[in-house]
């Protein structure tokens, strides 16, 4: 069947020396499930869950994530770092920043002239442009404040057109074939993708994410603008200044200064231009 990744292709193009453990499924509920359950089983640290489908894929907030077959890259990487639960912010930024630098890398290597800026919508989105083309969705074990595996479920939309959203995502989804204008071979970009991951996750532990938030901080929407930021019980206004060590973010509200650990930000439309 056409839409059936070639799992053959993404290994050989992984080549022989990769650390990643493949596990691929056509079809499955959700690949961070799947990345959970084998993660409490102990599957090793770079265990990656791939499917071709997701019939209940999950974004943060108990929302849906749509992932149909054939045209987009749905999967969960098991990571077992040897660090502080605390660490998860950081690991959550650094891997959302991966993601932003491959796809720049992609967008540049494709070589079509188009305005297609990636931005970072703080902790787990990355957009092109003005609409959203990947989240990320972190689950984790933790032992004595110790994290002792981390599951990170990325959802890239790839090869949708508008036609393939669903209507209510129409107007804030994109994809890379939508933004690019270049349908992508996603075995490929999904092998290139892992190598790039390996490596820039590793860097930012062992540099212990020493530059991770100025590079973050350069890429991320809505900086010194209006935002409001929905969290779990109540929402919250203010000027969106960046992010602080810990990869919280820093929020000007009319009673001083606030650090928000987690939380949905949306820009509050400009009254004069909205
Ligand atoms: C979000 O933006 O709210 C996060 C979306 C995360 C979606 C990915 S797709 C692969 C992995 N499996 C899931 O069920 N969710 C994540």
């Amino acid at each position: 069947m056409q839409d059936i990744m070639d799992i053959t292709f993404l290994q050989n193009r992984l080549g022989a020396e990769h650390s990643y453990g493949l596990s691929y499924l056509p079809i499955v509920g959700s690949t961070n499930e799947e990345a959970v359950r084998l993660a409490k089983s102990g599957a090793p640290a770079w265990t990656v869950v791939i499917a071709d489908e997701q019939t209940a894929g999950r974004g943060r907030y108990l929302r849906r994530w749509e992932s149909p077959a054939g045209l987009g890259l749905w999967f969960s990487v098991i990571l077992r770092p040897e660090t502080d639960f605390a660490k998860i912010n950081l690991l959550n930024l650094a891997a959302a920043l991966a993601i932003a630098d491959f796809l720049e890398l992609k967008i540049e290597e494709c070589g079509v002239c188009r305005e297609a800026r990636v931005n970072l919508k703080w902790p787990n989105d990355v957009w092109i442009n003005d609409r959203k083309i990947c989240g990320l969705l972190l689950e984790s074990g933790t032992e004595n404040n110790r994290l002792k595996y981390l599951v990170i479920g990325i959802g890239m939309n790839i090869n949708q057109t508008p036609a393939d959203f669903h209507q209510k995502l129409g107007g804030t989804a994109v994809s890379l074939r939508i933004a690019t204008g270049v349908e992508w071979g996603r075995e490929e970009f999904l092998a290139d993708f892992l190598k790039h991951f390996h490596n820039k996750i590793l860097n930012a532990i062992r540099t212990d994410f020493r530059e991770i938030i100025t590079k973050y901080s350069a890429k991320m929407l809505y900086k010194n603008q209006q935002v409001c930021i929905k969290l779990m019980d109540n929402t919250v206004g203010g000027i969106l200044q960046g992010i602080n060590e810990f990869g919280y973010l820093l929020l000007k509200t009319e009673t001083g200064e606030k650090e928000i650990t987690t939380g949905d930000v949306w820009e509050v439309p400009n009254q004069e231009n909205p």
